[in-house]
């Protein structure tokens, strides 16, 4: 069974020849910049948005989304960079820091649980969009300053009458992000072709990984199906991230989080108490949602702080048992890998990445009208 059951959608979208934009728009300023660190790799213009998910392609590269105009859902989930930002811990909305890793968009739209608590149901993408766009530490914008915004982009506007036959609005928005989202798939990577048959696809020494993923280091009890996640949550003891603690814009923000979820010791806090800020639950403290590792030679550094820099420092992690936290799950053992296992092991992770195609990101945003 392989990823392909779920009917993978190609990045690479065809691109219909840039329709002449019509006459009246021609007079308008232009749309805001798109973010420097975004390479334009193709060309779609405004002219193609046909679909609710070309739609989500447009407004996920627009900085209007955010309170400040600054940051667009690209900001941090950049096409260049495996839909991460490649750093450890994420910047945030503006001068706020955040205190968790930026996880990959590819498959995203087949995990049971969103964030890394997953504290969003996999089904309601929507929710988690809604949370994002809202949310102080993302973007930091209100649903309805949003809905007047785009209501003076005449081509967003033209583009909602268009596609559901109503004016903007919030849940359509919400809805046409999370459809676009969920256009960002694995295409064929070595494993997920070893996988559908094709045996020449991984080489003697990833295959010597994959026994060992699937057997001694035990590592399919956890990282299961085909998304290589079980779609629970789980004690590994991963290390604090000491940068949480002495950056104090990122210390601020953990601690609002904390306290806005509850979490009465949100001061003294020296760790991430991930899913136990949800259910406040002892035997929950420190865990997080398995995730998936699938593109995972592409995604580092790793984990929910991002506080491993390589596939062989989350191996030789493991080869130790895992961290050092009284309710660790007991799945986790030494695993007494020699040099050797640990190499297989650590190709054979990377093996699970994509050669993706290049991606078309907008060269140009619609513009506001200007009504002077
Ligand atoms: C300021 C940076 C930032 C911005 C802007 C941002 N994200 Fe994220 N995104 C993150 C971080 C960090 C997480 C993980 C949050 C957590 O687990 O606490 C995340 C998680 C996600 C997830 C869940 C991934 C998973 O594996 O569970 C999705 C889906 C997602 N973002 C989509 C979006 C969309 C769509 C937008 C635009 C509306 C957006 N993000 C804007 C940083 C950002
Ligand atoms: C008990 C369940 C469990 C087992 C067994 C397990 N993992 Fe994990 N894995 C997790 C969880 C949960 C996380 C996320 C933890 C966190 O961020 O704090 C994770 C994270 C990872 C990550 C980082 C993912 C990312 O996106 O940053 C990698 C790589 C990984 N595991 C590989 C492995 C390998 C290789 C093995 C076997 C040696 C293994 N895991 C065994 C549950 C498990």
């Amino acid at each position: 069974m392989t990823l392909r059951r779920f009917g993978v959608i190609l990045l690479s979208v065809t691109l219909i020849a840039a329709v002449s934009v019509p006459a009246v728009l021609a007079s308008l300023s232009s749309g805001p910049d798109l973010d420097q660190e975004t390479s334009v790799q193709g060309q779609v213009s405004v002219a193609s948005i046909e679909t609710q998910a070309d739609l989500g392609r447009f407004l996920f590269f627009d900085k209007r989304l955010s309170g400040n105009n600054a940051t667009s859902c690209s900001s941090c989930h950049l096409p260049d960079e495996t839909w991460t930002d490649g750093q450890a811990l994420s910047t945030g909305y503006t001068s706020v820091e955040y205190f968790r890793n930026t996880p990959t968009l590819l498959n995203v739209s087949h995990m049971t649980l969103l964030d890394w608590d997953g504290r969003f149901d996999g089904a309601d993408m929507a929710a988690l969009v809604r949370d994002h766009i809202a949310e102080a530490h993302f973007m930091n914008l209100d649903g309805r300053l949003l809905v007047e915004r785009m209501l003076q982009v005449p081509e967003y506007a033209e583009s909602f009458e268009q596609l559901f036959g109503v004016e903007v609005n919030y849940a359509n928005v919400l809805n046409s992000l999370a459809v676009f989202v969920a256009t960002l798939e694995s295409t064929d990577n070595p494993y997920l072709d070893f996988k559908a048959g094709n045996e020449n696809a991984l080489t003697a020494q990833e295959i010597a990984g994959l026994e060992l993923f699937e057997g001694k280091a035990g590592c399919s009890s956890c990282h299961s199906g085909d998304l290589l996640a079980d779609g629970g949550l789980h004690v590994i003891g991963v290390p604090a991230n000491p940068n949480i603690f002495t950056n104090t814009a990122r210390h601020i923000t953990f601690r609002r989080f904390f306290k806005q979820f509850g979490v009465g010791e949100f001061a003294e806090l020296r760790s991430d108490p991930g899913r136990f800020a949800l259910t406040h639950n002892e035997a929950d403290r420190g865990s997080f949602r398995t995730p998936s590792l699938l593109e995972i030679g592409r995604t580092g550094p790793y984990m929910h702080n991002g506080v491993m820099e390589t596939l062989d420092d989350v191996v030789r992690f493991y080869n130790d048992g895992g961290g050092d936290t009284q309710n660790k799950d007991n799945l986790l053992q030494p695993l007494n890998l020699t040099e050797d296992e640990i190499g297989s092991l650590v190709t054979f992770l990377r093996s699970l990445s994509s050669d993706e195609p290049p991606f078309d990101v907008p060269t140009e945003l619609p513009p506001y009208e200007v009504t002077n």
